[in-house]
Protein backbone atom coordinates (compact mmCIF):
# COMPACT_ATOMS: atom_id res chain seq x y z
CA UNK A 1 0.00 0.00 0.00
CA UNK A 2 2.79 2.07 0.82
CA UNK A 3 4.39 1.50 -2.57
CA UNK A 4 1.65 1.87 -4.23
CA UNK A 5 1.01 5.59 -3.02
CA UNK A 6 4.66 6.19 -3.54
CA UNK A 7 4.31 5.58 -7.21
CA UNK A 8 1.34 7.36 -7.67
CA UNK A 9 2.85 10.38 -5.97
CA UNK A 10 5.79 9.93 -8.01
CA UNK A 11 4.01 10.27 -10.81
CA UNK A 12 1.99 12.95 -10.09
CA UNK A 13 5.42 14.85 -9.67
CA UNK A 14 7.06 13.71 -12.93
CA UNK A 15 4.08 14.11 -14.79
CA UNK A 16 4.36 18.22 -13.18
CA UNK A 17 7.48 18.40 -13.86
CA UNK A 18 6.95 16.91 -18.11
CA UNK A 19 4.19 19.37 -18.44
CA UNK A 20 5.86 22.29 -16.53
CA UNK A 21 3.65 22.36 -14.01
CA UNK A 22 0.64 22.80 -17.05
CA UNK A 23 2.42 25.67 -18.22
CA UNK A 24 2.09 26.32 -22.46
CA UNK A 25 5.18 26.71 -24.52
CA UNK A 26 3.71 29.89 -25.07
CA UNK A 27 2.82 31.18 -21.70
CA UNK A 28 6.47 29.42 -20.58
CA UNK A 29 8.24 32.39 -23.51
CA UNK A 30 6.05 35.24 -22.38
CA UNK A 31 7.01 34.53 -18.52
CA UNK A 32 10.65 34.49 -19.74
CA UNK A 33 10.34 37.54 -21.82
CA UNK A 34 9.11 39.29 -18.76
CA UNK A 35 11.91 37.92 -16.74
CA UNK A 36 14.18 39.39 -19.66
CA UNK A 37 12.67 42.95 -19.81
CA UNK A 38 12.80 43.35 -16.23
CA UNK A 39 16.14 42.14 -16.03
CA UNK A 40 16.67 45.05 -18.30
CA UNK A 41 14.99 47.84 -16.94
CA UNK A 42 17.43 46.25 -13.75
CA UNK A 43 20.46 46.84 -15.65
CA UNK A 44 19.68 50.07 -16.79
CA UNK A 45 18.44 51.45 -13.52
CA UNK A 46 21.13 50.44 -11.61
CA UNK A 47 23.97 51.83 -13.66
CA UNK A 48 25.36 48.68 -15.45
CA UNK A 49 25.27 50.39 -18.60
CA UNK A 50 28.03 52.88 -17.55
CA UNK A 51 30.62 50.43 -17.77
CA UNK A 52 29.26 47.24 -19.29
CA UNK A 53 27.83 49.71 -22.25
CA UNK A 54 23.93 49.80 -22.91
CA UNK A 55 23.78 46.73 -24.81
CA UNK A 56 26.51 44.96 -22.38
CA UNK A 57 28.94 44.72 -25.04
CA UNK A 58 31.44 45.99 -23.05
CA UNK A 59 31.62 49.65 -23.87
CA UNK A 60 29.64 51.70 -21.59
CA UNK A 61 31.03 55.61 -20.86
CA UNK A 62 33.33 54.56 -18.46
CA UNK A 63 34.35 51.39 -19.75
CA UNK A 64 38.04 52.70 -20.84
CA UNK A 65 38.86 53.41 -18.08
CA UNK A 66 39.58 50.27 -16.16
CA UNK A 67 41.72 47.25 -16.29
CA UNK A 68 39.95 44.61 -16.57
CA UNK A 69 37.55 46.14 -18.54
CA UNK A 70 34.11 45.47 -18.17
CA UNK A 71 32.78 42.41 -19.25
CA UNK A 72 30.85 41.63 -22.85
CA UNK A 73 28.61 40.13 -21.80
CA UNK A 74 27.77 37.96 -25.56
CA UNK A 75 30.51 35.60 -25.34
CA UNK A 76 30.16 33.17 -21.83
CA UNK A 77 33.95 32.74 -22.47
CA UNK A 78 34.18 36.27 -21.25
CA UNK A 79 33.02 35.75 -17.66
CA UNK A 80 35.71 34.78 -15.66
CA UNK A 81 33.65 33.63 -12.60
CA UNK A 82 31.32 31.40 -14.55
CA UNK A 83 28.45 31.91 -17.16
CA UNK A 84 25.53 29.97 -15.25
CA UNK A 85 23.23 31.68 -13.83
CA UNK A 86 24.34 31.09 -10.07
CA UNK A 87 27.62 32.58 -10.85
CA UNK A 88 26.30 35.78 -12.44
CA UNK A 89 23.92 36.37 -9.29
CA UNK A 90 26.92 35.41 -7.21
CA UNK A 91 29.06 37.64 -9.23
CA UNK A 92 26.58 40.52 -9.46
CA UNK A 93 25.65 40.44 -5.78
CA UNK A 94 29.42 40.27 -4.25
CA UNK A 95 31.02 41.70 -7.17
CA UNK A 96 34.68 40.50 -8.09
CA UNK A 97 36.40 42.26 -5.45
CA UNK A 98 39.91 41.06 -6.66
CA UNK A 99 42.29 43.93 -6.51
CA UNK A 100 42.26 46.34 -9.63
CA UNK A 101 38.54 45.37 -10.39
CA UNK A 102 35.71 47.74 -11.04
CA UNK A 103 33.00 45.22 -10.37
CA UNK A 104 31.19 45.76 -7.66
CA UNK A 105 29.19 44.55 -5.35
CA UNK A 106 25.05 45.12 -5.65
CA UNK A 107 23.88 43.20 -2.68
CA UNK A 108 20.91 45.86 -2.17
CA UNK A 109 19.67 43.52 -4.84
CA UNK A 110 16.97 40.23 -3.98
CA UNK A 111 17.61 37.04 -5.06
CA UNK A 112 14.47 37.52 -8.01
CA UNK A 113 16.24 41.15 -8.78
CA UNK A 114 19.31 39.16 -9.25
CA UNK A 115 17.85 36.42 -11.11
CA UNK A 116 16.09 38.54 -13.76
CA UNK A 117 19.90 40.41 -14.45
CA UNK A 118 21.60 37.00 -14.99
CA UNK A 119 17.93 35.80 -16.82
CA UNK A 120 18.79 39.34 -19.13
CA UNK A 121 22.57 38.34 -19.72
CA UNK A 122 21.90 34.61 -20.75
CA UNK A 123 19.70 36.54 -23.56
CA UNK A 124 22.79 37.93 -24.80
CA UNK A 125 24.93 35.28 -24.12
CA UNK A 126 22.09 33.40 -26.66
CA UNK A 127 22.19 36.18 -29.01
CA UNK A 128 25.61 35.99 -28.92
CA UNK A 129 26.17 32.14 -29.73
CA UNK A 130 23.34 32.61 -32.60
CA UNK A 131 25.69 35.24 -34.47
CA UNK A 132 29.16 34.99 -32.75
CA UNK A 133 31.66 37.67 -34.20
CA UNK A 134 35.07 39.05 -33.36
CA UNK A 135 33.01 42.46 -31.33
CA UNK A 136 32.19 39.58 -28.74
CA UNK A 137 35.24 39.19 -27.87
CA UNK A 138 36.56 40.49 -24.15
C1 LIG B 1 32.14 50.65 -12.30
C2 LIG B 1 31.98 49.82 -13.48
C3 LIG B 1 31.01 48.65 -13.39
C4 LIG B 1 29.67 48.68 -13.10
C5 LIG B 1 28.80 49.88 -12.75
C6 LIG B 1 29.19 47.31 -13.22
N1 LIG B 1 30.22 46.48 -13.56
FE1 LIG B 1 30.08 44.48 -13.88
N2 LIG B 1 32.09 44.40 -14.23
C7 LIG B 1 32.95 45.49 -14.26
C8 LIG B 1 34.29 45.03 -14.58
C9 LIG B 1 35.52 45.93 -14.71
C10 LIG B 1 34.21 43.64 -14.72
C11 LIG B 1 35.35 42.67 -15.10
C12 LIG B 1 35.86 41.96 -13.87
C13 LIG B 1 36.86 40.88 -14.26
O1 LIG B 1 37.18 40.72 -15.42
O2 LIG B 1 37.30 40.20 -13.35
C14 LIG B 1 32.82 43.28 -14.51
C15 LIG B 1 32.33 41.99 -14.56
C16 LIG B 1 30.99 41.64 -14.50
C17 LIG B 1 30.47 40.31 -14.68
C18 LIG B 1 31.28 39.08 -15.06
C19 LIG B 1 32.19 38.62 -13.99
C20 LIG B 1 32.96 37.44 -14.49
O3 LIG B 1 34.09 37.64 -14.96
O4 LIG B 1 32.44 36.31 -14.43
C21 LIG B 1 29.11 40.36 -14.54
C22 LIG B 1 28.14 39.20 -14.64
C23 LIG B 1 28.79 41.74 -14.27
N3 LIG B 1 29.94 42.48 -14.25
C24 LIG B 1 27.51 42.21 -14.11
C25 LIG B 1 27.21 43.53 -13.78
C26 LIG B 1 25.87 44.00 -13.54
C27 LIG B 1 24.60 43.17 -13.70
C28 LIG B 1 25.97 45.31 -13.20
C29 LIG B 1 24.86 46.23 -12.74
C30 LIG B 1 24.02 45.74 -11.68
C31 LIG B 1 27.39 45.65 -13.26
N4 LIG B 1 28.10 44.56 -13.62
C32 LIG B 1 27.88 46.92 -13.00
C33 LIG B 1 32.60 46.81 -14.04
C34 LIG B 1 31.34 47.26 -13.68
Amino acid sequence: MIALSLAVFVTIILSGLLTGCGLSPEEKARIQREAEERGRQLYLTNGCAVCHGKEGRGDGLNAARYYPPPTNFYDPANYRQGPSRGAMMRTIKNGVPREGTAMAGFDHLTDIELRDLAIYLESLQAAGQQSPNKENAP
